[in-house]
C-alpha cells in the first residue's frame, strides 16, 4: 500500500512537472507585474526611486507603483539631502520617497548613513572626536526618524569601505576614525531602532574576489565581535562588455552561510551604446542570472534594480559611452531584460536541477582577423525543461567574456580583435537557465589584417593664449566594424610650436609631427567606442595657428 501510493504521487508530480514546462503561462500570469511573481517566491523586487520624475511623470509613477514591492531612494536619504548642515535636517525628499512606499504596499531600504560621497564638507573637515559625534548623531535622528515607520525595514549603514583589491578606502572616514567608524556605525544603528535590517554595501563584490573576500571576513570578524550587522548587499552595477560573474550564486551563499541575509541592492547592466538587438539579448541574459542566482539562495531576500527606466539612469552621466542599462527604455517599454526578470520571477516551483551534459570541444575554421566559425558535439538535457542553447566564453581568468550564443551547435563570432589568441569553451543552457560544464578550451589565433579596424581623430582646442594652447580632448573613435586594441593619431605642429605636455596617450615628436599612441590603459575600442587623450603646446607669441587637423590609423 505504501508502495502504490509513493509511487502514485511520484507519477503526478512528474506530470505536473512536466506540465508547468509545457504549458504557456496563462494571460493573467503572463500579465503578472514583477512583484507579484516575486512575492509568490518570498522575494522582494524592487527599484530606487528618485524624487523628480515620481513627482511630475505619470508613467513613473505608475510602474513604480505597480510593478516593485520595494524601494530604495536613489538620492534622497543621503547625508547632503538629510543634514546639509550640521543639525539642520530636511527630510523632504525621504518622507516624498517613504509616503509613496506606504501608499503602494512597499518596503523602503534606507540609502545611505554613511558614504564618502554625497557628504557634505563640514562633515569631511571635522576632527576625530567630533566627527564620531557627528556620524553618531546623523544616524539616530535619521534612522530614528523612521524607527516606528513599518515602511522603513532596513537600512545601508555603511557604503564602499572597501577599495577595489579589497583595502580599506582611504576616504575621510577611515582617514579620521580609522576602522573603529564601522563598528560604531552599526551599534547607533542599532540604537536607533532595533528592528531595522542593517546591511554591508558595496560594489564589484559580486563574483568571489580580492574586494568580496574582505568584506567577508571583515563580516564575519564584526559579528564575531558582536557587531549588529544583519546583511550584506551587493550593488550588482553590471556591465554586458566584462561578462557575467558566474559564480555569484557561490558568492551569495558563502556570506549567508556566516548568518547574515544577502541581497542585491543596485542592479543595472549597462552596455556600449548604441543598443541593438543582440546587446539587448545579452542584457536580458544577465538580468535573468542574478535574478535566478538571488532565487536559488535562501537567505537572499531579493533585487532591488537602481531605477527601472533608461529615462532616469545614472549610467551615461558616469561611464562615457554606456547606457540603457535598465529593463525599460527611455519611453517606458519593456524591454528584453524585464521579460526575462519577469519569467525567472515567475519560474515554475517545480524547476528544473539538472544541467545539460557538457559539450564537446569547439572546432574553430574560417578563421579572419575579426571572425571565427566554431562547431562542437551537441549536449543533451535530461531535467525537463529542454536544452536552450549555447553560450561561447572566452577564457580570460577570473572574469571571462561572454563572446556570443546561439541555438544551434554551431556558431560565427564576430567582432574579434585582429592578430589575438583566443582561448574558447562552450557551454550548453536549459530552458531553466542551468549551465552545463566548461568544454575543453579550444584556441585560434585571428589573422593580422585591416579587419576593418578604422579609426577618426578629432580635438578641440579647449583654451589658448598668446603664447600656447591647450588641446582637449582629442577624440578617437574605433568607426570600423571590428574591435580594435590600439591606435595610433599623428598631427603637424604650425612652424615653431613645441609640445608641452600630454596625457592619456604616448607621445613621440618627430620635427614638427606628433604621433601620439594609446597609453596601456585606453587602446582597446569596441566599434563606435570612443577614448580621448589631450596635449598642451607653446607657440610664438602673437601667433595665433593651432594644427589643422588629426590622422588615426
Ligand atoms: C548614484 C545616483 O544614482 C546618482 O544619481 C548620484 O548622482 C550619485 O550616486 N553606488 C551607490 C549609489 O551606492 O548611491 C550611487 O547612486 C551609485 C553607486
Amino acid at each position: 500500500m505504501f508502495v502504490l501510493s509513493s509511487s502514485f504521487a511520484r507519477v503526478l508530480a512528474l506530470a505536473g512537472m512536466s506540465l508547468a514546462f509545457l504549458l504557456p503561462a496563462s494571460a493573467a500570469d503572463a500579465s503578472a507585474p514583477l512583484r507579484t511573481h516575486a512575492s509568490a517566491k518570498g522575494k522582494f523586487i524592487g527599484a530606487a526611486l528618485a524624487t523628480g520624475p515620481l513627482s511630475n511623470e505619470t508613467s513613473y509613477r505608475n510602474i513604480a507603483a505597480t510593478e516593485f514591492s520595494q524601494v530604495t531612494a536613489e538620492n534622497a536619504m543621503k547625508w547632503d539631502a538629510t543634514e546639509p548642515n550640521q543639525g539642520q535636517f530636511n527630510f523632504s525628499g525621504a518622507d516624498a520617497i517613504v509616503n509613496f512606499a506606504t501608499q503602494n504596499n512597499q518596503q523602503v531600504h534606507g540609502h545611505t548613513l554613511v558614504w564618502h560621497n554625497q557628504t557634505p564638507n563640514w562633515v569631511q573637515g571635522l576632527g576625530a572626536s567630533a566627527m564620531r559625534t557627528a556620524m553618531q548623531n546623523h544616524i539616530s535622528q535619521v534612522v530614528g526618524r523612521y524607527a516606528n515607520n513599518a515602511t522603513v525595514v532596513s537600512w545601508d549603514v555603511v557604503n564602499e569601505i572597501f577599495d577595489d583589491n579589497g583595502n580599506w578606502r582611504t576616504s575621510f572616514w577611515y582617514n579620521t576614525l580609522g576602522q573603529s567608524f564601522v563598528a560604531d556605525a552599526f551599534r547607533a544603528a542599532r540604537a536607533a531602532d532595533p528592528n531595522a535590517r542593517l546591511c554591508i554595501n558595496d560594489y564589484n563584490v559580486e563574483g568571489i574576489n580580492s574586494k568580496s573576500t574582505a568584506m567577508y571576513n571583515l563580516v564575519s570578524n564584526l559579528r564575531r565581535d558582536g557587531v549588529p550587522v544583519d546583511c550584506v548587499g551587493f550593488q550588482g552595477h553590471l556591465a554586458i562588455q566584462y561578462g557575467f560573474p558566474n559564480d555569484l550564486q557561490q558568492n551569495l551563499q558563502r556570506f549567508a552561510d556566516l548568518g547574515v541575509q544577502v541581497r542585491i541592492t543596485e542592479l543595472d547592466i549597462r552596455m556600449q551604446m548604441p543598443r541593438n538587438a543582440t546587446k539587448d539579448a545579452t542584457q536580458a541574459t544577465y538580468y535573468r542570472n542574478v535574478v535566478n542566482a538571488c532565487l536559488a539562495v535562501t537567505a537572499c531576500a531579493g533585487v532591488t534594480i537602481w531605477g527601472f527606466t533608461d529615462k532616469h539612469s545614472w549610467v551615461p552621466d558616469t561611464f562615457q559611452g554606456e547606457g540603457a542599462a535598465l529593463i525599460y527604455d527611455e519611453n517606458y517599454q519593456a524591454k528584453p531584460a524585464y521579460n526575462a526578470v519577469h519569467d525567472a520571477l515567475a519560474g515554475g516551483t517545480t524547476t528544473d536541477p539538472t544541467p545539460p551534459t557538457t559539450p564537446g570541444t569547439p572546432a574553430a575554421s574560417n578563421v579572419t582577423s575579426n571572425s571565427a566559425a566554431l562547431t562542437w558535439a551537441a549536449s543533451t538535457d535530461s531535467g525537463g525543461s529542454g536544452l536552450a542553447g549555447y553560450n561561447v566564453y572566452r577564457e580570460q581568468g577570473a572574469t571571462d567574456t561572454l563572446l556570443g550564443q546561439s541555438t544551434t551547435n554551431s556558431t560565427t563570432l564576430t567582432g574579434l580583435s585582429p592578430n589575438t589568441q583566443y582561448q574558447v569553451y562552450v557551454r550548453a543552457r536549459d530552458g531553466a537557465g542551468n549551465l552545463s560544464a566548461n568544454s575543453p578550451l579550444a584556441t585560434f589565433s585571428t589573422l593580422s589584417g585591416p579587419g576593418g579596424g578604422a579609426c577618426s581623430a578629432t580635438g578641440t582646442v579647449q583654451t589658448q593664449w598668446s603664447t600656447g594652447y591647450v588641446v582637449q580632448p582629442v577624440t578617437v573613435t574605433n568607426t570600423g566594424t571590428s574591435a580594435i586594441t590600439g591606435w595610433t593619431v599623428t598631427f603637424t605642429l604650425p612652424a615653431g610650436h613645441t609640445l608641452a605636455g600630454s596625457w592619456n596617450a604616448d607621445v613621440t615628436v618627430s620635427g614638427q609631427t606628433v604621433t601620439a599612441k594609446n597609453a596601456g590603459y585606453n587602446g582597446s575600442l569596441a566599434p563606435n567606442a570612443s577614448t580621448t587623450f589631450g596635449f598642451q603646446v607653446s607657440r610664438p607669441n602673437g601667433n595665433t595657428q593651432t594644427p589643422s587637423g588629426y590622422t588615426c590609423a
